[in-house]
C-alpha cells in the first residue's frame, strides 16, 4: 500500500435529489458487458454507482424479454441506473416510468451513443444537433418519474460543434440531476483521447454534478481527468474490462491518497470464477459461455501463455470444460511477484 500526498482533487459524496452518492466512481453503461452479473461484481468491489446497459425505450415499452432481462436489478447492486435511449418523449417518459416502477434508484439518458443504428434513428448523440427536440425528451423523462433523471452526452456532434456546455445548462433547466461527458464528439467516435479538459465550459455553465468520463484507466488518469476537468466524479468503462477491482482502487485513491494493490492471482481467479458462474446462471449456459468468453480474454489479458488459454476457451461449447480449463491455467500461473 503506497500513500501519496492528498491532493485537491479528493472525492466528495454527491446528492442527487434524495439520493447521495458516497463515491463518485461510477461504473459506464456499456452494451454487452455491464450487464447484472458485472454490475454486481464491480458493486461488491466497491463502486459508488453503476449503470446498466443502454436500452431502447420502444423496446422496454414493448417489456421485450431481453431488454426487460438488461433493465433487471439485483438487490446487492446498491445505487442502480437504468439507461434508456430513445428520441420520441411520450416513448421515453414511459419507458422510464417502467424502470422506476422494476426498482431502478436512477434513470440515464443517453445523448451519447455514437452507433449508426442509433444515431439514424435520431436518438443517441443525434439528439445532440437537435437541443429543442433533446429538451422536450428530457422534460418529458424528467415529469414521468419521482426518481432522479440524469444525462450521459459527449462534447457535441463534431470538432465544429461542441455544444456540450449549453445541454448541460438545458438539463438543468428540465430537472436533470447530474450531467455525465464522455471528452470526444460523436465523430471521434472512439478515437484519440478524450479531452477532460473540453468539460470546463461544462463545469461553467451550470451547477450540477458533473461526471466526467473518457480513457480513465489508472489512477494517475483518475486524479489527472479530475484536475483539468473540474468534475466531481469520475465514471469508468474499458478500464475495467476484466478489472471489477479498478473502480474500488479509483475510490481508495481519490478519497484517501492510497494506492492499494491489484488482487492476488489467486483472488483473481476467484472473482473470475464468481463472475463465470454468475452468467451461466443469468443467461443460461450456452448463451453464458458465449458472453463469458470475451471476459475471461480481459481477465487473462497479458498473464503467461494466455493467448493458448483463450483459444482453447473459445473452442470450447462446453461450460464445464471451460471452467477446467480457468482452473488449469490460473494452477499453472507462477505465484504473483507484489
Ligand atoms: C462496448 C461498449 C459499449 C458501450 N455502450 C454504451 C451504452 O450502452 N451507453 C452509453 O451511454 N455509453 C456506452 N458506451 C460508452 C461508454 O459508456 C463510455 O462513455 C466510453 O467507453 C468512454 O469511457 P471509457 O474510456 O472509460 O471506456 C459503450 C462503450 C463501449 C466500449
Amino acid at each position: 500500500m503506497h500513500k501519496k500526498l492528498l491532493t485537491s482533487h479528493q472525492i466528495k459524496p454527491i446528492r442527487i435529489g434524495a439520493l447521495t452518492l458516497e463515491n463518485p466512481v461510477i461504473l459506464a453503461p456499456m452494451s454487452g458487458v455491464t450487464d447484472l452479473p458485472f454490475r454486481r461484481l464491480v458493486k461488491k468491489f466497491g463502486a459508488g454507482m453503476v449503470v446498466s446497459e443502454m436500452i431502447a425505450s420502444q423496446a422496454m415499452i414493448r417489456e421485450c424479454r431481453k431488454t426487460m432481462q438488461m433493465a433487471t436489478r439485483a438487490p446487492d447492486e446498491g445505487l442502480m441506473a437504468v439507461q434508456i435511449a430513445g428520441c420520441e418523449p411520450d416513448v421515453m417518459g414511459e419507458a422510464a416510468k417502467l424502470n422506476e416502477d422494476r426498482g431502478a434508484d436512477i434513470i440515464d439518458i443517453n445523448f451519447g451513443c455514437p452507433v449508426r443504428k442509433v444515431v439514424n434513428g435520431h436518438a443517441g448523440s443525434a439528439l445532440m444537433r437537435d437541443e429543442i427536440h433533446a429538451a422536450r425528451i428530457l422534460e418529458a423523462t424528467v415529469k414521468a418519474v419521482k426518481v432522479p433523471v440524469t444525462l450521459k452526452m459527449r462534447l457535441g456532434w463534431n470538432h465544429e460543434n461542441k455544444n456540450a456546455p449549453r445541454l448541460a445548462k438545458i438539463a438543468e433547466e428540465c430537472g436533470i440531476q447530474m450531467v455525465t461527458v464522455h471528452g470526444r464528439t460523436r465523430c471521434q467516435m472512439y478515437e484519440g483521447q478524450a479531452d477532460w479538459s473540453a468539460l470546463r465550459a461544462v463545469r461553467d455553465a451550470m451547477k450540477l454534478p458533473l461526471i466526467v468520463n473518457g480513457d480513465i484507466c489508472d489512477m494517475n488518469d483518475a486524479e489527472q481527468a479530475l484536475e483539468e476537468s473540474g468534475a466531481d466524479g469520475i465514471m469508468i468503462g474499458r478500464g475495467a474490462y476484466g478489472r471489477p477491482w479498478l473502480l474500488q482502487q479509483a475510490i481508495d485513491y481519490l478519497r484517501n491518497g492510497v494506492t492499494t494493490a491489484s488482487p492476488t492471482l489467486d483472488r483473481q481467479y476467484t472473482t473470475l470464477l464468481e463472475h463465470f458462474d454468475a452468467m451461466l446462471t443469468h443467461y443460461g449456459s450456452h448463451a453464458g459461455l458465449r458472453i463469458a468468453r470475451k471476459h475471461i480474454g480481459w481477465y487473462s489479458k497479458g498473464l503467461t501463455r494466455s493467448s493458448e488459454f483463450r483459444a482453447a476457451v473459445n473452442a470450447t461449447d462446453d461450460a464445464e470444460k471451460a471452467r477446467e480449463l480457468i482452473h488449469h491455467f490460473y494452477a499453472s500461473l507462477p505465484e504473483q511477484v507484489a
